[in-house]
């Protein structure tokens, strides 16, 4: 098999911004075909099928009719968090590999049950995360696990987005949906990403969580007032007793000189080190302003074609799969791959965790709550019973 037939399910904004770039202009490109789509936003599935001439018969609102009518190999699921599971699952039980952007799912269960599935199934699930293809991360991880800095101790991360990101008045409005920064935290949208990392690079479970909620600019929009978050502080404690502060926003003013400002601090027993991830190393005084290029995230190259991590990052799950499909996958890779650290578990539930917190929480001074400490074991007790979480680790 050369390429991988792949079913779209959900093309918004995620896609917009990223997917499609992989589906069409990649270096990934050759590896697939994308041969159907499903999503039941009209606009949305009309823009993407129409751009990239997928006939009539192969557009679907259901997911469901979609794996029905199209033989497919592989399904990407671009829905919502919360909309993770449900086609993920129907894929996996229909001999199909999948492959879905970060977080897994928006819950705890929700992540186990896919976990569950895939391992039942034998396919193969892919969360793409994309810092993981992050050159500097990657180093950091080398580095740290080989004992070059000793113990983690404190970590300070921090991830904040233009307001445009998060505001319904803005147009084009970036989300499909205009209750999207409402129905989504930063910690959803944006923790998930960091927690991954500092995760990948120390390579410890979580324990407990408490964060802090700030809602002072969101709310103040007109003419449509957004009631979430505009900013959290998650505290992350960790097996061995480190602490790490995950920062995260959609706030900053349109101005900034990047879409996203975002950086991390590591301390540590013998040592630190910083990760300047926003400090790509280009920047262009223009008409525009003064703004920031990150080539190493999305870059648009002369001949046309899309490189960066936020590319390579996906392109090589897939690639993955199309080993597997070969029978060609190396054992130790499709093990990794099955780990619950690469199938995002911890950060799902440092997520559900955090959101607990502040669900718990009280406020402490206008618009900001301060949230309640939540033992990471006793959620996970809660939700999956004793033997499951022993399973995790807990
Ligand atoms: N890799 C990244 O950095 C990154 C960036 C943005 C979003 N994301 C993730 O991508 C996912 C999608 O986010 P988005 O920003 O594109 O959201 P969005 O709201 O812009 O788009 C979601 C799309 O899914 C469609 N959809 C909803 N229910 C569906 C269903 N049952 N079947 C098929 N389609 C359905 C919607 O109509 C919409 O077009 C989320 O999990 C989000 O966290 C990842």
């Amino acid at each position: 098999m050369d390429r991988l037939r792949v079913g779209v399910i959900g093309v918004g904004s995620v896609v917009r911004e990223i997917y499609q770039y992989l589906y069409y202009r990649s270096d990934f490109s050759h590896l697939l075909d994308i041969v159907a789509v499903a999503d039941p936003n009209d606009g949305y599935r009309n823009w993407f099928c129409d751009t990239y001439r997928i006939p009539e018969n192969r557009r679907f609102r259901s997911h469901r009719d979609m794996l029905r009518s199209v033989d497919l190999d592989v399904t990407q699921v671009n829905t919502p968090d919360h909309l993770h599971a449900g086609p993920s699952i129907d894929s996996l039980e229909a001999g199909l590999d999948v492959v879905v952007p970060k977080p897994t799912a928006a819950t705890v269960k929700d992540t186990h049950a896919m976990i569950q599935t895939a391992r039942r199934t034998g396919r193969l699930l892919g969360i793409d995360f994309h810092k993981r293809e992050d050159p500097r991360l990657k180093e950091a991880e080398a580095r740290y696990q080989s004992g070059r800095y000793g113990e983690f101790q404190v970590g300070v991360w921090y991830m904040l987005d233009k307001l445009m990101v998060a505001d319904p008045n803005f147009t084009p409005m970036f989300f499909a949906t205009a209750d999207y920064a409402q129905k989504n935290t930063p910690i959803s949208f944006l923790t998930v990403h960091m927690c991954d990392a500092v995760i990948k690079i120390v390579d410890l479970a979580p324990v407990e969580v408490r964060a802090v909620g700030y809602a002072h600019k969101l709310p103040s929009l007109t003419p449509i007032a957004v009631q979430g978050y505009d900013m959290v502080d998650t505290e992350i404690r960790f097996r061995n007793g480190a602490t790490a502060h995950i920062i995260t926003g959609w706030h900053l003013p349109n101005s900034a000189h990047a879409t996203t400002v975002q950086s991390g601090r590591m301390i540590c027993s013998e040592g630190m080190f910083d990760l300047g991830l926003d400090t790509p190393g280009y920047y262009e005084l223009h008409a525009d302003g003064l703004r920031q290029i990150n080539p190493l995230f999305k870059n648009f190259e002369k001949d046309g074609s899309v490189t960066g991590y936020g590319i390579s990052s996906p392109g090589r799950i897939y690639q993955r799969i199309l080993a597997s499909r070969n029978g060609r996958l190396d054992a130790t890779v499709r093990e990794q791959m099955a780990s619950a650290t690469a199938l995002g578990f911890y950060t799902s539930l440092v997520l559900e965790g955090a959101e607990r917190s502040l669900a718990q929480g009280r406020e402490v001074a206008r618009g900001v709550t301060g949230g309640a400490t939540v033992d990471l074991r006793t959620l996970l007790v809660d939700t999956l019973g004793t033997a499951a979480a022993a399973d995790y680790g807990y």
